[in-house]
């Protein structure tokens, strides 16, 4: 069987490209959500021509049947579920065995997957003085990369990605250590000693006691508090093929080992148009300070002079209000009236801020609308984290999706290393001059 007729999404109808007079015809595959694609494998062979899409705006670059999004629509759905639905009432563990295994779990399957995860929660004694090699003021991100990708150097007996148990036992050791390396870096950067983990708290609830408990006096995990944290962990869990995704399956594509693809993952999710929005969103609102302030605000988005933008506003795929953004403002009430914020001006701020500007006909003709980030930063404040950590909490609820889409990669029998060619612009080919003789 040809690579081409190895995909789940059957050809229904064919494209014609014509490129330099050659006609060629190219299968148009359709999947069960979204656009159809034109499958453009065969191109090169039939027309010794390469596509040019930098920045990937048209391309699919894999087959994927995990998460689904419709940016027109304001859609987002893992393995066909909502995501509305899955963060009112379930659990992140659940969405994580979801995420995982393609269905959701019975009370058994649940009940089992939990235990596993709790059971591995400790990280190997070796990596606390592994902590100390950094300075105190590493960023965490930092921390977490270097961190992450040591896990290969201590659990030998799951790297082997040909061993479905090893990968098994991998994807089980990251979500269950991500949590932990977190709580680390966060008491590493304070000065505080680190915190075991729990396992009888919950899996959300057991990372607010290691970041927040302190040896010298009791600490209870706020119920509501902990509920917010894993419905911000459900939200953040899968983003179908987003930039750090896309890094895990190129990085997993080359059979790299699991423990490298996250960390690689990690280090793209740092980026400040990607995983660190929410912080520059948070920021903007203090800045802002006031409401009275916000028509200057709004008048600086909109001066197309002014490379100001509203932060926490538009979206490349939603163009519509992006579905976790809802759910993350009720979160955002939740928590500021739990830790007694309720009157916060931030909150009230951005409450205004999103009112003005889903009225204003820029907004409206550009399709802006707020994204998660708007209100995620408030809440992670009001949880009591400093504003480094915001992206490390981010890492630890994507690591589910990158761990599925990375098995799903992997787990294809036809998978191939990824190999993106190039439209080459540089000199054509000249002979070296030694160096006496260059002018
Ligand atoms: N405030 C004011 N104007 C905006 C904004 C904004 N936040 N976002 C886009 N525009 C305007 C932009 O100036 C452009 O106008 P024009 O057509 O007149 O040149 C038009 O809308 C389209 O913008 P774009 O930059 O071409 O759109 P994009 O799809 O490339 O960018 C974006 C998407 C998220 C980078 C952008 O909307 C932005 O910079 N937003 C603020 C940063 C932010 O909140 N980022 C977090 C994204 S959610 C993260 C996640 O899902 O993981």
């Amino acid at each position: 069987m040809s690579v081409a007729e190895t995909y789940a999404a059957p050809p229904v109808s064919e494209a014609a490209l014509t490129a330099d007079g050659e006609q060629c015809q190219l299968p148009i595959r359709k999947g069960t959500l979204g656009p159809d694609v034109i499958d453009i494998t065969s191109l090169y062979s039939k027309t010794n021509h390469f596509t040019f899409d930098p920045g990937f705006t048209s391309t699919a670059s894999c087959e994927s049947k995990i998460t689904f999004i419709d940016g027109d629509e304001g859609v987002l759905l893992y393995r066909g579920y909502p995501i509305d639905e899955l963060a009112e009432t379930g659990k992140f563990l659940e969405s994580a065995y979801l995420l995982l295994n393609g269905e959701l779990p019975t009370q058994d399957q649940f009940d089992d997957f939990s235990t596993r995860i709790a059971y591995h929660t400790m990280v190997h004694e070796q990596m606390s003085q592994f902590y100390k090699g950094f300075r105190r003021d590493a960023h965490p991100m930092a921390v977490m990369v270097g961190v992450v990708g040591a896990l290969s150097a201590f659990y030998h007996d799951s790297t082997d990605i040909r061993d479905p148990e090893q990968r098994e036992m991998a994807s089980i050791r990251m979500i269950a250590k991500m949590p932990t390396i977190a709580a680390m870096a966060h008491k590493y950067s304070i000065g505080q000693p680190f915190v075991y983990p729990q396992n009888h708290l919950d899996y959300s609830a057991n990372f607010l006691n290691m970041c927040f408990a302190v040896p010298c006096e009791p600490y209870k995990v706020d119920p509501v508090l902990s509920r917010a944290m894993d419905r911000i962990f459900i939200l953040h869990a899968d983003h179908e093929q987003n930039a750090s995704t896309s890094t895990v399956r190129l990085a997993g594509s080359s059979g790299a080992n699991p423990f490298a693809c996250i960390s690689a993952g990690i280090a793209c999710l740092w980026g400040p148009a990607h995983g660190g929005a929410n912080e520059a969103a948070l920021t903007m609102l203090q800045q802002i300070g006031t409401v009275e302030r916000i028509p200057e605000f709004i008048a600086r988005a909109k001066d197309k002079n002014d490379p100001f933008r509203l932060m926490g506003f538009g979206h490349r795929v939603y163009k519509n209000y992006d579905p976790r953004a809802k759910i993350m403002q009720k979160t955002c009430h939740e928590v500021l009236e739990a830790v007694g914020h309720g009157d916060d001006p931030t909150l009230k701020v951005a409450l205004e801020l999103e009112h003005i500007a889903l009225n204003d006909d820029y907004f409206i003709e550009k399709k802006l609308y707020p994204n998660i980030d708007f209100y995620s930063g408030i809440t992670l404040r009001a949880l009591g984290f400093p504003t480094e950590m915001f992206t490390v909490l981010f890492a630890i609820a994507r690591t589910v999706g990158w761990i599925a889409q990375w098995k799903e990669m992997i787990e294809d029998p036809y998978q191939r290393i990824g190999r993106p060619r190039q439209l080459y612009t540089g000199a054509k080919q000249r002979s070296y001059v030694p160096i006496s003789e260059r002018v």
